[in-house]
């Protein structure tokens, strides 16, 4: 039966329109749904997404990960810090880049920053050791600089290796670089935090760095940790779901 596009658009318009009325903000992404939408193309990231091949493994993708020399930064790296936590984490933090201490011991999360995020979450009754934690960047910018576009675009493929291997149900994203990557959406961090986002399919919560929180002191750094203490609430309640 052949159906005319324009009619199909009226009726996409109104059944959407009426999820709206309803309350809903966002649909679940099914396989179902997918294909009725269509594929749109694939853009240069998919594609090059697509080009590596993903190991079976964390441990396989980890060994691969120890030799890149896709971007600059395997020049001056002293390690590459690939991320820890439990294989099949229900919960993965992803941040920015490893700073010094991480880059020399090889671990994430492990300095200033990293000592905040354990309070944070100890503070929503999460063990450290319960979630996976990783970065975008899997090497350390000289000088704690932010990452390049292509700094990003080069180890973007790895994260989302981990991401389909580890399997998440939730996703924290520590700050603006985690946040935009993620989501391909340059909005500020103000309007991304405080509400659920999905990421093919996976919920995902967006707050501030806690290196960003360290960088304030006083009145400032308390009205930052009173937002993300917000968006921790939020992650609690998604993360108590997942054990119910
Ligand atoms: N900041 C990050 O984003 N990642 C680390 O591993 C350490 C600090």
């Amino acid at each position: 039966m052949a159906r005319k596009i324009d009619n199909l658009i009226e009726e996409l318009d109104a059944w959407l329109r009426f999820h709206k009325q309803m309350g809903l903000e966002s649909l679940p992404v099914t396989p179902g749904i997918k294909s009725f939408l269509g594929d749109s193309g694939t853009s240069q990231d998919d594609q090059d997404e697509k080009n590596i091949e993903i190991p079976e493994s964390l441990e396989k993708l980890r060994k691969t990960i120890q030799n890149c020399k896709r971007c600059n930064l395997h020049k001056s790296r002293h390690n590459v810090v690939f991320g820890e936590g439990p294989p099949d984490a229900r919960l993965m933090i992803i941040g920015e880049a490893p700073g010094k201490e991480e880059d020399l011991t090889g671990r994430p999360f492990v300095g200033a920053s990293g000592q905040l995020l354990t309070k944070m979450l100890k503070a929503i009754e999460i063990d450290r050791k319960e979630v996976f934690i990783t970065s975008i960047l899997k090497c350390h910018p000289p000088g704690n600089r932010t990452p390049k576009a292509d700094e990003i675009k080069s180890c973007m493929p790895f994260l989302m290796m981990q991401i389909k291997l580890i399997k998440p149900k939730l996703i924290l994203a520590l700050g603006t670089v985690a946040a935009h990557s993620l989501l391909k959406t340059n909005e500020g961090l103000k309007k991304l935090r405080g509400r659920l986002h999905y990421l093919n399919g996976i919920k995902l919560i967006v707050t501030y760095h806690p290196a960003y929180i360290l960088r304030f002191a006083g009145a400032k750094q308390k009205a930052l940790k009173a937002e993300a203490w917000n968006d921790l609430q939020l992650l609690q309640r998604e993360y108590r779901k997942l054990l119910d």
